[in-house]
């Protein structure tokens, strides 16, 4: 009897043993058919009662059974726990996490010479100047001759660009946009000049693109210039000097500044100045710095405008915007703005 305890103990032992053993619900199977089938061990000794005297058949089968409900609940706690790790392990392939940011589009932010660009707009809106855009593959009289500068004038070599077949060229300046508002603005008042009525004054600044065979840490091959133009009755350099240190102050946003005009030469204004600015304080203090090229309309350039000379007058400027934006940011190399590293343009963005 004690044996036949004892044996069932280890029995059960023995289907707890393999059962925890069975790495996947598969083989869980197969140890449960060792003990539980048709043939397994315990099915075994249930078959044995059968040539047991009834007193003994009922003591025996009633321990069999709780052996076999032992065997049993090993089983459903084994099945249990691998399905529990299957999900577990189901759970933890297919996990999200959801703190990750998510994917956004990558932003864009405008280039530092843009946004130079703009304030300039802006600061020169602000005094009422129109804003006038232009071809930068120019016609050689825009360029050059309805500039006063003729074919053979000294002036155009220091103006080497690119030529295009068909009398263009790249434009080497804003300057000729001076001659195309103009003529347009002309045309636009036609009626009241030839009814020998006042006429609007001119006054539109154009920003953009110029060329030039040019290249260094200072110099582009392309770069940027702002050109002013203020034609009217009573316009003199005094207004320039006005307008220009207005714009020279909104641009830097300090009044720590100091500015000079420096007498210079340039075929289509008389008398011409370069404009230099210092700053007070910052990296950049005491020294003189060129910013602009300016001067009076000259006389025949007011002709060019179809207007007369003895009747308008006014001032024309032309800045390098490069040269503001690198001022303004404190960008030392001028080549920078347009290598387009993502490292330095992200600074501005
Ligand atoms: N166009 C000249 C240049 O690129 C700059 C300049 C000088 C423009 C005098 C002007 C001016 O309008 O009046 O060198």
């Amino acid at each position: 009897m004690n044996d036949t305890v004892s044996s069932l103990a280890t029995l059960v032992a023995d289907a707890a043993a393999a059962f925890d053993a069975a790495p996947t619900p598969a083989e869980l199977e197969n140890a449960k058919a060792r003990f539980l089938g048709k043939s397994g061990r315990l099915t075994e000794l249930l078959k044995g009662l059968a040539a047991l005297a009834p007193e003994e058949k009922k003591a025996q089968g009633a321990r069999i059974n709780e052996a076999k409900q032992q065997v049993e609940a090993a089983l459903n706690a084994r099945r249990q726990a691998l399905a529990d790790a299957e999900l577990a392990q189901q759970l933890r392939a297919e996990a999200l996490d959801v703190t990750l940011p998510g994917r956004t589009p990558g932003q864009g932010g405008l280039h530092p010479v843009t946004r130079a660009m703009e304030r300039i707009e802006q600061i020169f809106g602000s005094m009422g100047f129109d804003v006038a855009d232009g071809p930068e593959i120019e016609a050689d009289w825009f360029n050059f001759t309805a500039l006063n500068t003729p074919q053979d004038h000294p002036a155009r070599s220091m103006h080497d660009t690119f030529y295009v077949e068909g009398g263009y060229v790249l434009r080497t300046h804003t300057s000729p946009m001076q001659i195309r508002y103009a003529v347009q603005h002309v045309k636009r008042h036609k009626h009241l000049l030839d009814a020998g009525l006042p006429m609007p004054e001119i006054r539109v600044i154009a920003p953009g693109r110029t060329y030039r065979v040019d290249s260094d840490a200072t110099h582009s091959p392309m770069f940027h210039q702002v050109e002013g133009l203020w034609v009217g009755e009573n316009i003199s350099f005094k207004d320039l000097k006005a307008v220009y240190v207005d714009f020279i102050q909104a641009f830097f946003e300090t009044k720590d500044l100091e500015i000079r005009f420096r007498p210079s030469y340039f075929p289509f204004t008389e008398p011409s100045a370069e404009i230099d600015m210092k700053f007070a304080t910052g990296p950049l203090a005491g020294r003189w710095l060129e910013v602009s090229g300016s001067g009076q309309v000259h006389p025949q350039v007011i002709r060019n405008m179809g207007l007369d000379p003895e009747r308008y007058i006014g001032f024309a400027f032309g800045s390098g915007i490069d040269r503001l934006a690198m001022l303004r940011y404190g960008v030392n190399d001028l080549r920078l703005f347009f290598d387009g590293d993502l490292r330095f343009l992200r600074q501005f963005a």
